[in-house]
């Protein structure tokens, strides 16, 4: 029986500005809703021009239970299209990349596509004839869903009414890519090998809320700090004194930093579920600098924006609802929902061309001791959000407690007043993960016909109005700014529309 489908009620009840029901992460009606309503209508990755370098390259993903196609255009541009023949819908290819000549080719019926999705050719054309085909939904080819390209990172939206990326997406949001791409001295990044993948048994949510988590990481990785500590503690005493702390060694050790510090780092906080967490400092920020790169960036930057970039380094930036990246080192993370209880992440690492080689080693150790299957960091975390899965499905308290770092938001009539706006909070707030369910209500309660994006552009901070062009195929290569990175700003906190309707407690 559909409770939420027919009632946006029930779903506003799922959240009350402090608490989230454990039917948002347990309901399959709750899941669907969220594909259609959330995933189907945002701007979300598809992946990056490095992957596709030639016309006709291609790479297949999956979106909201659409299986796509990524095709590199005969003018340079790229396209994603439904990887679904419009004759009876039968897959056109299944492998994760690959390159086609000049035509897609079904492997069923053998209708065929030029690259930018048009019907090309149809077998037995003349048993057509006196038939509806011409003026059919099949004449049409492969359904096109609009793409844009922001310095080289690709990005599909099914929703063929949202407003563009850049009304969106918040433009210091986008300037963190920017920061990414820049840590190149020729300003281009290229995808280093295939991606990690891991698969947890928990909601696509408990995965997202952790990105914005900082107080975990001193408890929950306690024991990889340590474990890293006590080694380099031990070479140390084995060894001169002057040793050089090994790259596993200095990418574990700040995760054992207290709370101070975690509070310090700071965050902030955009109306559609976006954010950067650690906009003062991240545990990336005392990295031992490699020799000769500052000079290479200066020299290619000037030194004012080459010490901007080079002094940026947020612990992650999140493009609401399912991109995750550090603009250094150069990882991007994409969270696939799979099932109200699976999702997949994919972990991304992009080398900076014309920068040092230790540039990738840096992100690519990183990716593998935190992010990947087999990291001594992430399974940490795995098996917590896999028992936070199991837990809110058994009898007992049905809420997850979203309450820490309320301090100044309330109305002297006690209402909560957090902005919708954007805001600078502190690194250990619950308001990260309460501004991702703000977001995530403002979408789920929309009718399935009402534009989500027309809303979130209307509250979103300012797009720049010198940022890419970023509806339709586009492959451009220019920045939302030429600064990029954000700037600090005072809150600009208004009062809050308050949750109306809460009547479970
Ligand atoms: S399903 Fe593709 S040609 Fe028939
Ligand atoms: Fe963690």
């Amino acid at each position: 029986m559909a409770i939420y489908r027919e009632s946006s009620e029930a779903i506003r009840n799922l959240y009350d500005g402090e608490r989230v029901h454990r039917d948002a992460y347990l309901s399959t009606e709750i899941f669907a809703l969220e594909m259609e309503r959330l995933f189907a209508r945002r701007w979300l990755y598809a992946g990056h021009m490095s992957q596709v370098p030639q016309a006709g390259d291609f790479i297949t993903l999956e979106i909201a239970g659409t299986t796509l196609l990524m095709i590199r255009q005969a003018d340079g541009g790229v396209q994603i299209m439904a990887n679904r023949c419009a004759h009876k819908g039968a897959m056109l290819r299944c492998q994760a990349s690959g390159h086609v000549d000049r035509a897609i080719q079904c492997p069923y019926h053998a209708w065929s596509y030029r690259l930018d999705g048009s019907l090309l050719a149809v077998p037995l054309r003349e048993g057509y004839q006196g038939s509806h085909l011409a003026t059919s939904e099949a004449a049409g080819g492969l359904t096109r869903f609009q793409t844009a390209v922001y310095r080289d990172f690709v990005f599909v939206c099914l929703d063929p009414n949202a407003a563009g990326l850049t009304a969106q997406v918040p433009a210091e949001l986008l300037g963190c890519l920017d920061a990414m791409a820049d840590r190149s001295p020729l300003g281009r990044l290229e995808v280093a090998g295939p991606c990690l993948r891991n698969v947890i048994e928990c909601n696509w949510k408990i995965y997202l809320e952790n990105i914005n988590d900082t107080v975990h990481a001193n408890v929950t990785h306690e024991s990889s700090a340590l474990s890293a500590e006590a080694v380099w503690q031990r070479t140390q005493s084995a060894a001169p004194s002057a040793l050089k702390k090994p790259m596993a060694i200095e990418q574990l050790l700040p995760f054992s930093s207290g709370s101070d510090f975690m509070e310090k780092m700071g965050g902030r906080v955009w109306a559609g579920g976006h954010s950067i967490l650690g906009i003062h400092a991240s545990l990336h920020s005392d990295y031992s600098s490699v020799p000769g790169y500052e000079q290479a960036m200066i020299a290619a930057w000037g030194e004012p924006r080459a010490k901007q970039i080079l002094a940026w380094s947020p612990q992650n930036a999140l493009i609401y609802p399912s991109i995750a990246f550090k603009s250094a080192p150069q990882t991007l993370r994409v969270i696939r929902p799979l099932g109200v209880s699976r999702t997949l992440v994919e972990i991304w690492a992009f080398r900076a061309l014309g920068a040092p080689d230790i540039l990738l080693e840096r992100t690519q150790t990183y990716n593998r001791i935190v992010f990947s299957p087999m990291s001594i960091v992430a399974h940490d975390d795995v098996q917590v959000f896999e028992s936070i899965q199991r837990g809110l499905a058994g009898a007992g308290n049905e809420w997850v407690s979203l309450h820490r770092g309320q301090a100044g938001t309330r109305a002297a009539d006690g209402s909560r007043a957090e902005s919708e706006s954007m805001a600078t909070v502190g690194g250990t707030d619950e308001r990260l993960m309460r501004n991702q369910y703000r977001a995530w209500l403002e979408a789920l309660v929309m009718s399935d016909t009402a534009s989500v994006e027309s809303a979130s552009a209307a509250s979103a901070s300012a797009a720049s109005a010198s940022a890419a062009s970023a509806s339709g195929a586009s492959a451009s290569g220019a920045s939302a700014s030429t600064k990029g990175i954000p700037a600090k700003r005072d809150s600009g906190d208004a009062p809050l529309v308050s949750s109306a309707g809460v009547t479970k407690s």
